[in-house]
């Protein structure tokens, strides 16, 4: 593949229809809540512009968020994984040069490709998983080499940096108190602690946070292809979220929104009111105050969310949502109400 790819002759090598790349785009265009108006703008965008190479690194994780961003393959009846879905076109519309857990290469091969992917600048650092600080960032080791120390090679010379997953956005479950290897997530190493230089994270390149576990896919791809389309970040909320999808908490657009306002509460998951669809805030949804597209977007293709299915938010697109704290209020369990 040369450099100069553009995604279309990547498309086209692929074997990837002009049908499933015009859905991808009216998809994608509705998800960043663009008019409908400007999908052929972004269908010509999209296919004149070379593929960036991406650089995902991992930290302290559990492949969730890999898997959330992946988890839109189809299999046909016997099994085979179908590669062109429109929920998994992302993957042919980034250049993916190193990845942990999908990269063929392995042992030196790999950390070749990285150093090469990085070589010259300009590409993006997907980063999953906190970083802990303990013992300068052994907890967490590719290769003989701390994520901490990785991190910091890879983001210096980045045009952005993309933290997904509430783990690399803010601790997420590594952090949780006790935080036994001084986790923390990646906003904190640039500019929040005051660490000593050789623990801090340098660049120019903007942070976009997608915190969410697992963060929704299809956020994850609208970051990349707003940045394919304009080389630069969304706007972002003060948490460093993408305003298109943590414009609104996902109590906006919950199913069960209109009992909440005639204060129809459940007072349990199994009985008759939960399945009328009474709010389930009494029984700890913490959706009132936490931002994501869960109720826009939605899970598995537009299927449902979490609300939807009969479950309270457990609020896992906030900061220390493991240990329950939103501002000055702090839960005993997800199962504690807001009120
Ligand atoms: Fe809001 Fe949760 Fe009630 Fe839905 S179930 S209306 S998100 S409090
Ligand atoms: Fe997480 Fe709440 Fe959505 S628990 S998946 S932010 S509904």
């Amino acid at each position: 593949m040369s450099d100069q790819d553009t995604i279309l002759d990547h498309l086209k090598r692929q074997g990837i229809s002009r049908r499933t790349f015009l859905k991808f785009c009216t998809l994608t265009a509705s998800s960043m809540a663009l008019p409908l108006s400007s999908v052929s703008m972004m269908v010509d965008a999209l296919a004149a512009a070379p593929r960036p190479r991406v650089i995902w690194i991992s930290g302290q994780e559990c492949t969730g968020c890999s898997e959330s961003l992946l988890r839109a393959y189809d299999v046909d009846e016997n099994g085979t994984i179908l590669s062109a879905t429109v929920e998994n076109m992302i993957l042919n519309m980034i250049s993916l040069e190193y990845h942990n857990t999908l990269m063929a290469p392995s042992g030196v091969a790999a950390e070749l490709s990285r150093d090469q992917a990085i070589n010259g600048g300009g590409h993006v650092v997907v980063i999953d998983g906190s970083i802990p600080l303990m013992g300068d960032g052994a907890w967490s080791c590719v290769g003989g080499r701390s994520a901490l120390d990785v991190i910091q090679e890879t983001v210096t010379n980045a045009a952005l940096v993309v933290a997904v997953g509430n783990c690399a956005c803010f601790g997420g479950l590594p952090k949780a108190v006790p935080n036994p290897t001084q986790a923390h997530g990646v906003d904190d190493l640039l500019t929040n602690l005051g660490l000593p230089a050789h623990l801090q994270l340098n660049t120019q390149a903007p942070l976009i946070n997608i915190p969410g576990c697992p963060p929704v896919p299809e956020v994850m791809t609208g970051v990349l292809v707003n940045f394919i389309l304009t080389s630069q970040a969304p706007a972002l909320d003060h948490l460093k979220r993408p305003l298109p999808y943590f414009g609104q908490t996902v109590h906006d657009n919950c199913s069960r929104n209109a009992h909440y306002r005639a204060g129809q509460y459940a007072s349990s998951f199994d009985g008759s009111e939960a399945q009328k669809g009474y709010c389930l805030m009494k029984l700890g949804c913490k959706g009132t105050l936490t931002y994501n597209a869960c109720t826009t977007t939605k899970w598995n293709k537009g299927t449902s969310y979490p609300m939807f299915s009969g479950h309270g938010c457990l609020g896992c697109s906030e900061p220390d949502f493991w240990d329950q704290q939103f501002g000055n209020r702090q839960y005993e369990s997800f199962y504690t109400p807001v009120v």
